[in-house]
């Protein structure tokens, strides 16, 4: 990290004093990385003017799920979803994150029963009666990132296709409730883990969540099979996505080579997939979108 004088004005743009700002939480912070700890860099620090901007993409975000939410139905194309995200993204001054993201074709990623993540709308998918479908939305609003994404259970799912889909919200929430400042994101990790194993389910190693905020992948990578006390430390203004992909048979995946994007279950097994987008705060957290 750069050294402020004291008297300088704080990095964070508060119009205070650095000696009267971010002093004594830059030095807790180095005080960890003297320890060997993994601890973020100043860029990965919103400041509260960033947060405000990225609540707003957010809340479009959060608009865009909600529509889908109430409209999402048998018979109907994934193709209609990425139309609706399109829609309501651009009627609302956002650009929906994942148009061209590194080529990706569409406005929204939707997965289906064993697909993991990163399902292309297709006019020839057509969601049916006893799906479960991942539905990943991300908004780039004046240049602000968001991203959150949701399972829907289309018509009558089986009860063990429905307790994946429970089970790995609940991964979400024990994940959540260990985010606070001066934790670690293996807290987290561990915590989701740790309840995707109990109910015999297995967790995809090689894809995860991501920082988030003034671009849509930032550092840390957030992955679920860490544990307690490791990887990154936490502090307040930290902004990261927790997105486990939980599988109801083994962890192995495999991309499709035809599109190089969607990713699926090697052995066909059903996966399920939740994401929020959390600011840590000076007490715990807040969650920025679901
Ligand atoms: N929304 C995904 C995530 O949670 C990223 C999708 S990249 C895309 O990180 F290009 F496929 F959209
Ligand atoms: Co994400």
């Amino acid at each position: 990290m750069e050294l402020f004088g004291r008297n300088d004005l704080c990095w964070c743009k508060s119009g205070l004093k650095y000696k009267k700002c971010h002093l004594a939480f830059d030095q807790k912070i180095e005080s960890y990385r003297r320890r060997g700890c993994i601890v973020p860099t100043r860029s990965i620090i919103k400041t509260p003017e960033q947060i405000e901007k990225i609540r707003e993409s957010a809340k479009i975000n959060i608009a865009v799920l909600d529509y889908i939410s109430s409209h999402i139905k048998e018979g109907i194309a994934t193709e209609q979803i990425d139309q609706w995200v399109y829609d309501i993204t651009t009627q609302a001054g956002g650009i929906p994150a994942p148009l061209h993201f590194e080529g990706y074709p569409k406005s929204v990623c939707t997965s289906v029963n064993n697909q993991v993540c990163h399902g292309i709308p297709s006019p020839e998918v057509i969601l049916r009666d006893g799906d479960i479908v991942n539905v990943d939305v991300s908004t780039n609003y004046q240049g602000y990132f968001s991203d959150s994404s949701r399972m829907f259970l289309i018509g009558n799912v089986s009860p063990e296709k429905k307790k994946l889909v429970e089970v790995t919200k609940e991964c979400v929430s024990l994940g959540l409730a260990q985010v606070k400042p001066w934790g670690f994101l293996g807290d987290m990790a561990q915590a989701v883990h740790d309840h995707a194993a109990k109910n015999g389910y297995s967790v995809v190693r090689e894809i995860g969540g991501h920082g988030i905020g003034l671009a849509f992948h930032e550092d840390p990578w957030v992955g679920y099979v860490a544990k307690r006390g490791t990887e990154m430390l936490m502090v307040p203004g930290m902004i990261f996505t927790i997105e486990p992909m939980i599988n109801m048979g083994r962890e192995g995946i495999f991309v499709d080579s035809e599109n190089d994007w969607t990713v699926y279950t090697e052995d066909h097994s059903p996966s399920a997939q939740w994401e929020i987008q959390v600011l840590v705060t000076e007490t715990g957290h807040e969650v920025l979108c679901y």
